[in-house]
């Protein structure tokens, strides 16, 4: 029913999973099915890259890091412009593309396609801003100054729930930089990587710099370990689990290469007296049950003012039993599939153990009858310290938590492992002002009024503690991306040491 879209994105049938300036043909490669999520039937078929071909794909990427670092940051934002406008041609078949392969809805996939744009506008940019500093030396006659340099070939890892959208926040900064990037998309979400890599394969060819950007769709095996052992890539930037983060910054940090960490999230939203509550329910709800609770941004907890709860629970579960759950790509359908059974089968076990642990399943949870991943979005009431609320279960569940004083919902915000995203509803200004304050929340991003997912690429994004302390896409974020000199200039015609130091030597 779709085969014109994949034809028109260049998605075969039967695909080869590897690229640099051009495919690898894979004769005889396992292959990987792409399943989509609402129908259970496959979408087409990827052949897997093995070891040999994950080594041609990175020897490609330092081939052309030697090219690409000498041409002008400008001209690469050059070539990042016209990236962003063939993605700008070709949004609604991505956008809808997303939504077959990973279940979010027509609207949240092309908004994923418009976040990839809007990273190449910001790269665009950027690459006339990548300043340094110019430093006073202490010494006479001395100026000292610090520049950035491209840092080599990147390693992206991305997950399936944004399967295009992180890569950008990675890939336009990092080619800007004067990197090149080796990507290993998820598994779950292969052909969106393939048909953004033929996009900007395409552009960069054109653009004469074949081979800045490489693909590589393999096995955790074979292609994952290696990239993270890889002294060729001196940076991973990788977006998952806080279990997978964990053993990618232990192998990676073993041999002193650098990471940039995007994993779980377990974030919060406090709805205080004060709090407007139309504003805080839509808020609240998007947050919860958009992109069927499958964004690491997702809020999986709330936090109510005992003043409030009982009415907030009953608004939410109104709003939660209007919501049309359906094929994604179909008009007005607000909740998609999960990603596959496994997840249906994660939401079902964390919702039996949050009942053992003294919680109420007050709407939702049931699987639907039909093929699909599908879920009812479940709300519960639960009670602080369950350990069920501290894991983040990639699905939608929130927990609906009381609080009677403002310092124990910052505590029960801040109580959990993870520190990605969290969110205040409030019109009391100190409120709001303590709740960002060095003494409110511990996480990464921190916002009132809004809920807690659904940022903006303008600002640096990332959170504390288990969440890995990555920052990624806005601000100064393209830092991590490039390697930092200090320079020391002498135009004098002595040798002075810093710090007073004495060494006189004779010279003749
Ligand atoms: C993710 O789920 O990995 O803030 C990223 C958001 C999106 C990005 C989510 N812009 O919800």
């Amino acid at each position: 029913m779709f085969d014109d879209l994949l034809k028109r994105l260049g998605v075969e049938p039967v695909n080869p999973g590897a690229c640099h300036e051009r495919w690898i043909d894979l004769p005889g490669a396992e292959e990987l099915e792409s399943i989509n999520p609402a129908t259970g039937r496959p979408l087409a078929r990827v052949k897997l890259a093995g070891r040999a071909d994950y080594d041609e794909v990175v020897d490609h990427a330092v081939a052309a890091f030697a090219t690409w670092r000498t041409a002008p940051a400008p001209r690469r934002g050059e070539v990042v412009r016209r990236i962003g406008q063939a993605l700008r041609e070709h949004k609604a078949d991505l956008g809808l593309l997303i939504t077959l392969e990973t279940g979010k809805i027509r609207s949240e996939g092309e908004g994923e396609v418009q976040e990839m744009i809007d990273m190449c506008d910001f790269a665009v940019g950027l690459s006339r801003q990548l300043y340094g500093l110019t430093i006073a030396s202490e010494r006479p006659r001395h100026r000292m100054i610090e520049q950035w340099h491209p840092l080599g070939p990147i390693g992206v890892i991305t997950a399936f729930n944004f399967p295009a959208a992180v890569w950008a926040w990675n890939a336009m900064v990092a080619a800007v930089c004067g990197d090149t990037v080796v990507w290993k998309p998820s598994p779950l979400a292969p052909l969106t990587a393939l048909a953004v890599q033929r996009i900007v394969g395409r552009t960069a060819e054109a653009e004469g710099f074949p081979g800045v950007f490489g693909l590589c769709i393999g096995s955790t095996e074979e292609v994952g370990e290696r990239m993270l052992t890889d002294a060729r890539l001196p940076l991973i930037s990788a977006t998952g689990s806080c279990r997978m983060g964990y053993h990618v910054a232990e192998v990676v940090g073993r041999r002193l290469g650098r990471t940039i960490l995007e994993l779980g999230g377990n974030n919060a939203v406090i709805v205080a007296p004060s709090a407007d509550l139309d504003m805080a329910i839509r808020g609240v709800v998007f947050a919860a049950v958009g992109t069927a609770g499958q964004r690491c941004t997702t809020a999986r907890r709330l936090i109510v003012h005992e003043s409030l709860h009982e009415q907030v629970i009953d608004r939410l579960a109104k709003a939660y039993k209007s919501l049309s759950i359906g094929d994604p790509w179909q008009g007005g359908v607000l909740v998609g599939p999960l990603i596959h059974e496994q997840a249906v089968e994660a939401m079902q076990s964390a919702l039996r153990q949050a009942e053992a642990q003294g919680g109420t399943v007050v709407c939702g949870g049931k699987r639907l009858d039909r093929p699909g991943c599908f879920v009812e979005p479940a709300l519960v009431r639960a009670v602080r310290g369950m350990p069920i609320v501290g894991e983040e279960t990639f699905a939608p569940i929130l927990y609906v938590i009381p609080y009677r004083e403002f310092e124990q919902a910052v505590a029960i915000q801040n109580e959990v492992e993870q520190g990605l995203t969290s969110a205040i509803f409030t019109r009391d200004l100190v409120e709001a002002e303590r709740f960002l304050s060095a003494e409110g929340s511990d996480c990464g991003i921190a916002n009132v009024n809004i809920g807690t997912s659904g940022a903006e690429i303008g600002g640096a994004f990332g959170g504390e503690k288990a969440t890995g302390g990555g920052r990624e896409a806005g601000s100064d974020s393209w830092k991590a991306y490039m390697r930092r000199q200090t320079c020391t200039i002498n135009y004098g015609d002595q040798i002075p040491l810093a710090q007073g130091v004495r060494f006189d030597v004779e010279s003749s």
